[in-house]
């Protein structure tokens, strides 16, 4: 296949656009590895992208998506050989560079994770950089610390990607999971991804002028950030730790210090764009063994390129429930 499908984004007059293209594999990007791409996703960050929001993309013509798994078709590298099954989270791909949403893509060996054997392509794009992002948010939390007998954790966001698969990582590993959201139709997807008490995102809001309230979480994975973050903050018990990770709520988080300074609670920044290696082999292995892919099978739809358009803008309204697989040969 010297030729095929990719979803490319033009700017024109400061307005960014989509369409579906045929193009020559002379236009793959300079790397040590070519991949035939068979899945990617849909993030949150991949719909700023698509709609042109959030200064993400550096030049145009561009393909986005910024994760993606498939087979190794030409390697240079040692580390791969042709017919390997790789995964690619982060490291600006999609944003920067050539991404995902194409059925080839060239990239640097360095940037490549095998996939995990018992994982399915479509399962390991199930999870992708969203749920990659949920197992490193937990790791975070426990090497500060938490344990399941600490008390109740809190994820915000719960009905989202990042949100649905740490939902159901902690349930596995024995937490007692309270799920925040503003869907009420997401009730019955929680309790079965594992949630055991479901609260409405006003209620994680704390009252203002109030820097402290009554200890409830042990810990709290936060995919929303801005007034969430903040109002989550005044809750965590003596020493605990948020895990922020997002900011589907917003960038600005109008938070006393202090929780810092009087319960000692963390606040533990979250990136798995730039993450190290060894820590993205640890993550890949622990999502192996501690998220229920049954679960992972349920939160999951499946989509075309040419869906992209529609999928994108209703992830930016908050619409979009669990996590979006492009097939690529859909
Ligand atoms: N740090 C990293 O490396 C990294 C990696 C991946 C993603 N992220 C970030 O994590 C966040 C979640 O990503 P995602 O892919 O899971 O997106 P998503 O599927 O759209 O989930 C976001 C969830 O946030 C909640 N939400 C949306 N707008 C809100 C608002 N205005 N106020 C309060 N809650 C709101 C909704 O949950 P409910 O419907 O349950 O209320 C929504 O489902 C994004 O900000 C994304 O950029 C960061």
């Amino acid at each position: 296949m010297s030729s095929f499908r990719a979803l490319v984004l033009e700017e024109k007059d400061g307005k960014v656009s989509s369409a579906l293209q045929t193009v020559d594999e002379t236009a793959l990007p300079p790397g040590d590895v070519t991949v035939a791409v068979s899945h990617s996703t849909l993030n949150y960050k991949d719909g700023l992208i698509l709609a042109g929001l959030g200064r993400i993309v550096r030049k145009y013509p561009h393909v986005p998506g910024i994760d993606f798994v498939g087979t190794v078709e030409r390697s240079d590298s040692p580390a791969f050989k042709p017919g390997d099954k790789v995964i690619l989270t982060g490291w600006r791909v999609g944003e920067w560079y050539w991404g995902g949403y194409a059925q080839k893509a060239r990239v640097k060996s360095e940037w490549l994770v095998p996939l995990p054997a018992g994982m399915s392509a479509q399962q390991a794009m199930a999870i992708g950089t969203a749920g990659f992002t949920s197992m490193l948010a937990v790791l975070a939390l426990e090497k500060h610390g938490l344990k399941p007998e600490g008390g109740e954790v809190l994820v915000t966001g719960a009905a989202g990607g990042v949100g649905g698969v740490a939902v159901a990582i902690l349930a596995r590993l024995g937490y007692t999971v309270v799920a925040s959201t503003g869907r009420a139709e997401t009730h019955d997807y929680l309790r079965q991804l594992g949630a055991t008490t479901i609260i409405d995102r006003a209620a994680t809001v704390a009252p203002p002028g109030k820097p402290l309230v009554a200890e409830r979480w042990a810990g709290c994975v936060d995919t929303v950030g801005g007034a969430t973050l903040a109002g989550v903050l005044p809750a965590m018990k003596y020493g605990a730790s948020v895990a922020a990770c997002g900011n589907a709520g917003g960038n600005d988080v109008p938070a006393s210090v202090i929780p810092f300074l009087l319960r000692g609670v963390n606040l533990l920044g979250i990136d798995s764009a730039m993450k190290p290696m060894p820590e993205r082999r640890e993550a890949w292995a622990r999502l192996l063994r501690d998220l229920p892919l049954g679960k992972l099978d349920a939160m999951t739809s499946v989509i075309g390129l040419g869906d992209l358009a529609n999928e994108s803008q209703r992830i930016l309204k908050g619409q979009v429930r669990g996590r979006v697989v492009v097939d690529l040969n859909r």
